[in-house]
């Protein structure tokens, strides 16, 4: 496997970094020293921001133009993870919001969506777990969202491929705990971004400051709490034991699960 990094770092790869929270994660990792590899479909933009990173600063910047709602993007970019030892960071960040009812979702929208920010998502945490876990290193970052913890009126199919990257990034701690692969679940609230246009959610705007929160704000807090050890980073929520609460209630919802008795309220025994 070749080695492309001269930094100590290493090669961090980010998703969705042409623009939006990926391009701020880029822009962050660049000033923490890794050299990254910039992921997304638009590749004047990608270019641009690629070469202001290395311009400011002094890290190597690499574009990787790929759709990751198609296989062979995916293929591209876990073909990158797999092939240099160096990748040591990966940020699943690209995925897109649809603002409409099941009933009115155009088909192709409700593919791609799951296609991206699920389908993506799983096959690149899998190439990064096996390359980390044999590197004996690494950090996988998965962007969730607030919307993945109940039902939010709009947006079925987004809010469904949510709760998949929180369960599935969470389920992924039991494969990593006893390594030094770090894996962090970031669950961002309203975020101000482009996103919301792709959604053809622009006309919520605009909505109170109270509740958005800056690019920056997000990436910087959901940082801090990769370095704090989070594994569970909800950069608005300010009361962290809500979190705890919602995962003590699931766990023991689960264990209630495992009966083989019908509930008396059905009436099958007398
Ligand atoms: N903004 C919010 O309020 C909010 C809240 C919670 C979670 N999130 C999550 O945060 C992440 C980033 O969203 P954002 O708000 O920063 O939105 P954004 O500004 O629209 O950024 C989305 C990024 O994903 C890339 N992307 C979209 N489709 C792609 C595809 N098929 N293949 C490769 N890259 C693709 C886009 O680049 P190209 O168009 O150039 O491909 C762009 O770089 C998403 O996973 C989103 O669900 C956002």
């Amino acid at each position: 496997m070749a080695h492309s990094s001269a930094s100590k770092l290493g090669v961090a790869i980010v998703t969705g970094a042409s623009s939006g929270i990926g391009k701020v994660y880029a822009e962050r990792l660049a000033r923490r020293g890794y050299d990254l590899v910039l992921v997304a479909r638009r590749e004047d933009r990608l270019r641009q921001i690629a070469a202001d990173l290395a311009d400011r600063f002094q890290v190597c910047t690499e574009v990787l133009v790929a759709d990751l709602s198609e296989q062979v993007g995916v293929s591209a970019v876990a073909d990158r993870i797999s092939r240099d030892r160096s990748v040591s960071l990966l940020v699943n960040n690209a995925g897109f919001s649809a603002l409409k009812p099941l009933t009115e979702t155009p088909d192709d929208v409700m593919v791609r969506m799951i296609a991206l920010n699920v389908t993506a998502l799983t096959a690149l945490s899998k190439t990064a777990l096996v390359a980390f876990k044999a590197r004996g290193s690494g950090v996988l970052i998965n962007v969730g969202s607030g919307a993945g913890f109940a039902p939010y009126p709009g947006i079925p199919v987004y809010g469904a491929t949510k709760a998949y990257v929180y369960l599935f990034t969470q389920s992924l701690q039991s494969e990593v705990e006893a390594t030094a692969v770090r894996v962090q679940l970031v669950l961002p609230g309203a975020v101000i971004s482009e996103g919301w246009d792709v959604a053809g959610g622009a006309e919520l705007d605009p909505l109170p400051d109270s509740i958005v929160m800056t690019t920056e704000d997000c990436v910087d807090a959901a940082l801090a709490g990769l370095d704090q050890g989070e594994l569970v980073t909800a950069p608005s929520l300010q009361d962290a034991s809500g979190m705890r609460d919602y995962e003590a209630v699931a766990a023991t919802l689960l264990q209630a699960m495992f009966d083989g008795r019908p509930a008396p309220r059905y009436g099958l025994r007398s």
